[in-house]
Parts: structure tokens; C-alpha cells; sequence
């Protein structure tokens, strides 16, 4: 009787490459807006606020985290809550009408209603 032992590597045909699993590619760094993802910073009347994002509406997840942002209306209509995002845009909704009709071109520069702003 013919003992033949077989292995991995004899059961793979010979015509068949094993291409090798890169590893992560040095050229491709992470983006940068995802590096900080653990923490959005937000700017209001020369006044700086951090908070870690949580899933909500963004001023509802600042005060809650005691960020003392101003706010009036909670509808979208005064502006009170207007703050610039300076780390941490990838992480919000896209501007909702309301937010639109407010801010318009403030928008591209990084301004938001907190207030409407959703956490994703
Ligand atoms: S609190 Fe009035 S627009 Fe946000």
C-alpha cells in the first residue's frame, strides 16, 4: 500500500499563485478628519468647546457634557447657537433647510445651529 502523507501545500494545484496579504499601505494615511474622531471642537463668540461625541442632536450632547454653548429658540430660526466646527465635521449630519436658510454661504466656512446639527 502506497502511504502517501498530504500536507496544505500539496492539496493547492500547481498552477495556482498565493498572492501574499499586504499589510496596511504607508502611502495611504488615515484622514485626517477621522484621526479626531473622539472629540469635536466647536467655537462660539471666542469661546472654545470640546465635547466627545455621542449620538444626538449636537447642543443637546454639549450641554449635556456641561458645555455652556448660548442658545435661544431650539427651532433653527434666531442663530443664537451658531458655531463653527474647527475639528470633527465628518461626524455631523449634512445641514439640514433650515440650517441652509440661516447660514447659507457661513456654511462652507464651517458654521452650524447647533440646535440642528445631528451627531451621527
Ligand atoms: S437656538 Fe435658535 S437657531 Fe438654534
Amino acid at each position: 500500500m502506497n502511504k502517501r502523507t498530504l500536507t496544505i501545500g500539496s492539496l493547492i494545484p500547481r498552477n495556482i499563485s498565493i498572492n501574499k496579504v499586504s499589510k496596511s499601505n504607508p502611502s495611504n494615511p488615515p484622514d485626517p478628519e477621522y484621526r479626531h474622531f473622539n472629540k469635536i471642537i466647536l467655537l462660539q463668540k471666542q469661546m472654545k468647546f470640546e465635547i466627545q461625541p455621542t449620538k444626538g442632536n449636537l447642543l443637546d450632547v454639549a450641554l449635556g457634557q456641561e458645555q455652556a454653548l448660548q442658545y435661544k429658540c431650539r427651532k433653527g430660526t434666531c442663530g443664537v447657537c451658531t458655531v463653527k466646527v474647527a475639528e470633527g465635521r465628518s461626524s455631523l449630519s449634512l445641514p439640514n433647510e433650515k440650517e441652509q436658510s440661516k447660514l447659507k454661504k457661513a456654511l462652507n466656512d464651517g458654521y452650524r445651529l447647533a440646535c440642528q446639527a445631528e451627531i451621527l
